[in-house]
Formats: structure tokens, sequence, C-alpha cells
């Protein structure tokens, strides 16, 4: 089966980090739409997932005409979409609000099996500026969720729960507390004691990067936007990533302005 993943999108205002132009806002509708296209008309994945921080947050009213937005060129792909949520999702759209737009009756953390592989969804909450937290009734909802499937399994969540090293990151070099979750190495006990979890796939870096811990892959996508120059005009990264699972093995395709491969073999 195959499925596809797209990350950190950040529909909305153009914002600056450090004066310096990051995130290429002004781009995130033509790269979705692109990608949108792609997904129709050559890499047909069996489902698409959103990694989360599809907006860049201004407001109640812009973030859920936004979001929506969002969601809309999404199904123009015409497969059926796993969303996971953002901090930025959720600064100014409550959890209700969030998964209206994902659909009638969504909760945040969630399962849905596809195609013969289980993806569960895991909704990491930013306490802002503080920490980064995967509630406890979460991790017991993961538990439970792993050991009641019998299919391979993928878990989504927008947070990285591995040890990222991040020296050299510019959005976390210095602020580790806002990207890591706190409870990691709990959720990675659930993660290797179900022994059925073939990866991890997470956002919110604003990078590539792939961990293994423990015989896990920890797999973090590239944002849509990124410039991958210091500042304006920039360069943006237009990273998707395509996942083929098969019964021997998971390949991994980033594509974009960098392109990357990961061989997993079961
Ligand atoms: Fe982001
Ligand atoms: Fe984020």
């Amino acid at each position: 089966m195959r499925f596809a993943l797209i990350s950190d999108v950040h529909f909305g205002p153009e914002a600056r980090h450090q004066g310096k132009l990051r995130k290429l806002t002004h781009q995130s509708e033509a790269l979705v739409a692109d990608f949108v296209r792609r997904m129709r008309e050559e890499v047909s994945p069996d489902v698409i997932v959103n990694l989360g921080d599809v907006v860049e947050d201004e407001s109640n009213e812009h973030d859920r005409a936004r979001y929506g937005r969002f969601v809309g060129l999404l199904q123009e792909a015409g497969k059926p979409i796993l969303h996971v949520a953002g901090n930025h999702d959720t600064i100014n759209l409550t959890p209700a609000e969030l998964g209206e737009l994902w659909g009638p009756g969504s909760q945040l953390t969630y399962s849905r099996d596809v195609s013969g592989v289980h993806f569960a969804v895991l909704r990491t909450v930013e306490h802002r500026g503080e920490r980064i937290e995967l509630p406890a009734e979460q991790l017991a909802w993961l538990e439970q969720d792993l050991a009641a499937t019998a299919l391979p399994s993928i878990v989504l969540m927008h947070h990285p729960v591995s040890e990222m090293r991040l020296e050299g990151n510019r959005w976390f070099e210095k602020r580790p507390h806002l990207c890591r979750v706190v409870e990691r190495r709990a959720a990675r006990e659930v993660i290797e004691k179900s022994g059925k979890v073939l990866a991890v796939f997470n956002g919110h870096v604003h990078w590539n990067h792939f961990d293994v811990i423990r015989g896990i892959p920890y797999i973090t996508l590239q944002s849509l936007i990124e410039n991958l120059d210091d500042d304006a005009p920039g360069r943006a990264a237009a990273a998707y990533a395509v996942c083929d699972l098969d019964d021997r093995r998971l390949v991994v395709s980033v594509y974009g302005a960098e392109q990357l491969r990961y061989q997993i073999e079961r």
C-alpha cells in the first residue's frame, strides 16, 4: 500500500522569525495545490496524511476559513485524508472546531485502518511557551488501541517523541522544550511493547530527520513552506513524502527541493 504525507503548510499571514522570512506562507496555497495535483495525477496514494500546523494562527475567523480552504484543496485529490492536530491549529480553534473541520464528529485522537495498515493518531499539546505534553489518557488509549489491532501500525503525531538532537535547527535549537514531547520515553515504551509499529511520523520541526530507537524509526517531515535560504525572497522546501509498504519493507521517499529516501526492512 502507499500513503503520502504533508506537513506544516501554515496558511496565513507572513510571520518573521528573528527578523527573517523563514516560512513562505504566501506560497503555501500554490504549493498545496501542486501537491494535490501530483497526488491525483501521478502518485495515487491509498491515503493522505496531514501532520499538522495547517494555519499560521491569526484569529478564530481567519484560521477557520484558511483551514477550511486547505481541507477543500486536499479533498480534490479524491483520497481519504488523516489529519493530525498541530500546535498552531488549536491556538484560536477549539478542539471541537478543529474536529468539525476534519469532518462531522471527528475526534483529535483516533485510529483508522486503510488498505491493511492501522494508523493511530495522537494529539500532542503545547502548553504555550512551557512544554509539549502527550497526556496520560492518550498513552493509555494508544496502548489499548495497538493491543486491539492485528494489523501493522503507523503512529502519527505533530511533535517528536524521539531524542532528536536540535543543534542547527533554526526554530528549536534554543527551545528544545517546545519541540520534543516531555513524555517521550513512556510513549516509546508503549510503541515498542506493542510489537506492531513499523514507524512513527511527525512534523513541527521544519526539517527532515530520521532517528531509530530500539528498532523503531521516528521520521520527521520537513515543512512544505520552509525557506531553505536564510531570508527573503526565499526558496520553498516544497517537501512531501510518499511511503510504499509491502510485506518486506517500508520505503519513504521525500520529494521537494531536498530529496531523501529511507528504506526500512521489516
Ligand atoms: Fe510548523
Ligand atoms: Fe508545530
